[in-house]
């Protein structure tokens, strides 16, 4: 099998954890896929992969279905380096001769109609990328594909779109492949539900902790007879219940709050009533200290929890509680089942027996900044 190279732009906003939802994702999906090579910069991924093409094309199919962080999936026809001093045309002949010298690298069918466009992304040399030049670059490049493939140029409806990144070191020309919707995640702000509270976490971030927690054993996507179990012990107005609904899990959701676990059920009835009829959820209104739930019953548990100060605790500090509740959350997941969890970074937390796969910090505002875990039990 030959080797492929792929792009995938991230969300800018989420740099650390838009590399951990790529690969616990992708890996999630399908754990024998192996990733050579692997590179970031710029919100730009780049690697190889040994595989059968249209294998991996399923799975990116999936994944575009899934992920919250990635912004656009494409192939790589070639990688050009520049430096600095180099001048325009010196660049653009390069790319140009490359063009009409590879062949094996693109996988282009003759005759398509195509379009091209271009993103600049970090720092990119005005003196060598002014406007003009960009022009010239994009008009030339597509010449140079009508020339040798017989392309039709098509702006509103190609068939392929040809991308070129222009990043300070380095041009990649390549072919967009998927394009995940990440409107349908953003359009469930918590602004929009039926019942909002300030302290909901924007879904998109959302969405990708929920994504961390993902595992071919049981993948949400598709037919199941047994939907995968979702658990979020802190459930507050239902933001995690609601990404893990939509995307196909079996939720439940643990809330000590009575107006708050009202406030959920009204959000999630909105939900079901919007196209998610089929699947199930459950709320519980309890103490999540200990949870009314059978031992190694859940297949994954994402959550949020309080950060003290304006929220209940049942008369708990903080630290007693997460302890008490990481406890519980052990006991009731599946063997290597994973739990994902938002902590405060000044909070001391005893994470039980779980294994730690990964942590990111990720600062919420000035005064507030927290950590991610992956935790395996
Ligand atoms: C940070 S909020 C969760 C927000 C949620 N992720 C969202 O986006 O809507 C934490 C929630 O945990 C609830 N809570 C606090 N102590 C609890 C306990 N002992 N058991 C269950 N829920 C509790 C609070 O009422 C609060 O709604």
């Amino acid at each position: 099998l030959e080797e492929i190279s792929f792009y995938f732009l991230f969300d800018g906003n989420f740099p650390e954890l838009s590399v951990l939802e790529f690969k616990y994702l992708l890996q999630g999906i399908d754990p024998g896929i192996s990733i050579n090579k692997l590179f970031v910069s710029n919100e730009i991924l780049i690697f190889n992969l040994n595989d059968d093409y249209l294998k991996l094309l399923k799975n990116f199919q999936k994944f575009s279905r899934l992920t919250s962080l990635t912004r656009e999936m494409g192939l790589i026809y070639s990688i050009f380096n520049y430096q600095i001093e180099q001048d325009f045309d010196e660049i653009l002949n390069y790319i140009l001769n490359t063009i009409k010298i590879k062949y094996s690298s693109f996988k282009i069918l003759s005759g398509l109609s195509f379009k091209v466009e271009m993103e600049k992304k970090g720092i990119v040399s005005e003196k060598i990328f002014n406007s003009n030049n960009r022009q010239i670059l994009i008009f030339s490049v597509a010449d140079s594909l009508i020339d040798k493939f017989q392309l039709k140029a098509d702006l509103v409806n190609p068939i392929i779109s040809i991308k070129i990144l222009l990043t300070p070191q380095k041009i990649i020309l390549g072919q967009k492949i998927l394009k995940p919707n990440r409107k349908t995640i953003m359009n469930r702000t918590p602004s929009n539900r039926s019942y909002f509270h300030p302290g909901s976490m924007n879904p998109i971030l959302i969405r990708s902790m929920v994504n961390l927690g993902v595992k071919n054993s049981y993948l949400p996507l598709g037919a199941h007879d047994k939907k995968p179990i979702f658990l979020d012990p802190f459930m507050g107005g239902g933001g995690m219940l609601i990404e893990a609904i939509s995307m196909g899990y079996s939720a439940i959701g643990i809330e000590l709050g009575y107006w708050m676990a009202r406030g959920a059920r009204m959000n999630l009835l909105d939900l079901s009533y919007s196209g998610f009829e089929s699947i199930s959820w459950s709320i519980l209104r309890n103490d999540s200290s200990v949870i009314p739930l059978k031992s190694n019953s859940v297949d994954v548990i994402v959550t949020d929890p309080p950060y003290g100060h304006s929220t209940i605790l049942g008369g708990k500090n903080l630290e007693d509680l997460l302890n008490d509740v990481l406890k519980e959350c052990y006991r009731v997941l599946k063997n290597k089942s994973r739990m994902v969890i938002s902590i405060p970074s000044t909070t001391k937390t005893n994470l039980t027996s779980f294994k730690v796969l990964e942590e990111v910090h990720d600062r919420v505002h000035n005064s507030l900044s927290r950590i991610i875990y992956i935790l395996e039990k």
